[in-house]
């Protein structure tokens, strides 16, 4: 299956098996990324998609906290990299909240506001995000290059 190009930053194997290889799951080019709730378990691991309008590199991901998805541009408020410790591991081990794996600021999964680390009192860039009909639905229009 040729994937769009965008598409290849998914670094999450999980996420990027089930991308490529569901075919429940609908990718829109443009601005919506299309997900099946059942594949974002419970603040467990998250999905990572590329932001093409963002840069080549640029990242974003989204969680289920309490059974709400959440989703947040991939970059720390302190320091511009992305906070994953392993791809789509973003829980503290206690699951309560988000944490960066570069200096360990910590997060609220549902607002992605800062409570303690470097950058406290900052918070994520949100997505924004909607569940219906067992679909996740990632808008990306929701975002822009100042979000960065
Ligand atoms: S880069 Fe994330 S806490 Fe410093």
């Amino acid at each position: 299956m040729i994937l769009p190009a965008w598409v290849n930053g998914c670094l999450n194997t999980r996420s990027f098996n089930y991308m490529t290889q569901t075919k429940n799951t609908t990718v829109f080019p443009k601005d919506t990324i299309i997900l099946n709730s059942e594949d974002l378990q419970n603040e467990a691991k998250g999905l990572r998609f590329a932001l093409p309008a963002l840069g080549e590199f640029a990242t974003g991901f989204v969680v289920r906290f309490h059974g709400k998805p959440y989703a947040y541009i991939n970059q720390c408020a302190h320091v511009s990299v992305e906070l994953d410790w392993n791809e789509g591991e973003f829980f503290t081990s206690q699951k309560d909240h988000l944490i960066c794996a570069t200096h360990g600021a910590h997060y609220r999964p549902d607002t992605g506001f800062c409570v303690m680390g470097p950058c406290k009192g900052k918070s994520l860039k949100s997505i924004e995000v909607t569940e219906q009909n067992q679909q996740i639905v990632i808008n990306l229009s929701s975002i822009s290059k100042n979000d960065i």
